[in-house]
């Protein structure tokens, strides 16, 4: 990054003084807005066109442009380009520089145009390809969580409320859980993605400009569904970025409630999971230690994705149309929620996959705890007790097991039918827990027969997406 050699500037005609040189960093956005650049080129060879095409540019002119940027976007791509932070941004970077490439004809690129419509349209393109890349490895952990589900779709765990043992459930009936959690993710991606993809181009400044643009053919060649409606709108709006980092947002959130989940079971008290050495890290004191560290990092990475949600609210509120340079302060949040939920999904797509379930473990954990009571107080109601009245039935049974360090299906006939004489032989059926789970036999229910089905009915949803 230069300094030094301090180019003229583009808007240098109505100032008498040169930029305070610190000024000059404070204002300058090249450091992280060169990223840019790929979309930057993109957008200047569809305006280039489309001037050409209503006369304002001769054929030879565009070519010129074009070959020009598509030079600098090699020198790019290669490492070669100087960025120079006299030059503030990457918009003034590579126009300055198609003007020293190609001379005078490079300052014709800027006609009819404003760096405030081109920035607008620099970060759509921008995130509309990232989304894209988001929405790809988000449903590659789907289909990972999905190929786990169906692995343990059998394999019985103990399902908590309040992180208490409440009623057996299938293992892959959680993970499906975890996958209708993205499955919303998604679907509120792909509603970022349509409202965002609306061409601000011709906007120029926030009026408009005078000559005889065309709208519809930027927009075409970009992409775009259609043009913006509103020049003051198209220079001003980021809602695409809050929206994006409402989406980031919630998709962490949901991240760090997996990640909890399987640091809780990796650990020794629960000691439901194994994962796998090449995603864990060790302790440089305590030889025996083995920390899920991926789950950890993605779990403490969700404050920094929620705190851009909070920044972006926080540039746009109250601010007056149209454009202010307040805008610039868009970028960081958002790069840093995209770069951030890349991560955070390539570690979790590779990690589930990998995940290993400890079934005895899990078994013997549901076991404890009277995960069955809620069986019982339903053997009973069908036996033509009122649930009220069942349910306080077993709250005795369960007072007793308490006492004597026995589990519903431990105590005999005889004990049970001290609580209640309709109990029956029968009543061993559904205090199993294979028993119980295979009971929840319906639509959104935890046994096996529906987890199969749930994955299935996925399966054929992620179909749907990659044609
Ligand atoms: N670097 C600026 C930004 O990111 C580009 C637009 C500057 N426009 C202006 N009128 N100063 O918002």
């Amino acid at each position: 990054m230069s300094q030094e050699e301090n180019p003229v500037k583009p808007w240098g005609g109505r100032f008498s003084e040169p930029t305070d040189a610190f000024v000059e960093r404070f204002t300058a956005s090249v450091t992280f807005d060169q990223r840019l650049y790929h979309h930057d080129i993109n957008g200047s060879i569809a305006h280039a066109t489309m001037l050409t095409s209503v006369g304002v540019l001769t054929e030879d002119e565009k070519t010129a442009i074009i070959d020009g940027l598509e030079g600098i976007r090699s020198d790019i791509v290669e490492g070669k380009f100087d960025w120079s932070i006299s030059l503030e941004d990457v918009h003034m970077n590579i126009e300055a520089e198609l003007t020293k490439r190609i001379g005078i004809t490079g300052k014709k690129l800027h006609t009819g145009r404003s760096r405030n419509d081109q920035v607008a349209t620099d970060i759509r393109l921008y995130l509309r390809d990232e989304i894209d890349n988001i929405a790809k490895e988000l449903t590659r952990l789907q289909s990972g969580i999905l190929d786990l589900a169906e692995r343990e779709a059998d394999t019985i765990m103990p399902g908590f409320t309040h992180l208490q043992t409440a009623q057996p459930v299938t293992f892959g009936h959680h993970l499906m859980a975890w996958y209708e959690m993205m499955t919303r993710d998604y679907t509120r991606l792909m509603d970022c993605r349509e409202r965002l993809n609306q061409s601000p181009l011709g906007a120029a400044a926030l009026a408009g400009t005078t000559y005889p643009i065309d709208r519809e053919q930027t927009a075409a060649l970009l992409g775009f569904n259609h043009p913006t409606r509103n020049s003051l709108d198209s220079v001003s709006d980021r809602d695409f970025a809050i929206e994006f980092s409402a989406f980031a947002a919630i998709l962490m959130t949901h991240l760090s409630r997996a990640s909890e989940e399987l640091v809780l079971w990796a650990s020794a008290q629960f000691n439901f999971i194994n994962l796998p050495d090449r995603f864990c890290t060790g302790s440089s004191i305590m030889p025996q230690k083995k920390n899920p560290d991926v789950p950890e990092l993605v779990r403490g990475k969700t404050g920094r994705v929620n705190g851009h949600l909070i920044s972006l609210l926080t540039l746009m509120k109250s601010q007056p149309l149209a454009y202010n340079k307040d805008n610039q302060e868009d970028k960081e949040p958002l790069f840093d929620a995209i770069d951030t939920v890349k991560d955070c999904l390539r570690a979790f797509a590779d990690m589930v996959p990998a995940i290993e379930s400890k079934k005895e473990s899990m078994y013997e954990a549901a076991k404890r705890g009277f995960s069955t009571a809620t069986d019982l107080a339903d053997y009973l109601v069908r036996k033509g007790i009122p649930f009220r009245d069942s349910h306080e039935v077993v709250g005795k049974a369960v007072g007793y097991g308490v006492e004597t360090g026995k589990d519903l299906s431990e105590m005999t006939l005889e004990e049970l039918q001290g609580f209640s004489k309709e109990i029956q032989q029968d009543v061993f059926d559904v205090l199993t827990l294979e028993g119980s789970v295979a009971a929840r036999n319906h639509i959104g229910g935890t046994a096996p027969a529906q987890v199969r089905i749930a994955v299935e009915n996925a399966k054929q949803e992620l179909e749907g997406r990659n044609s």
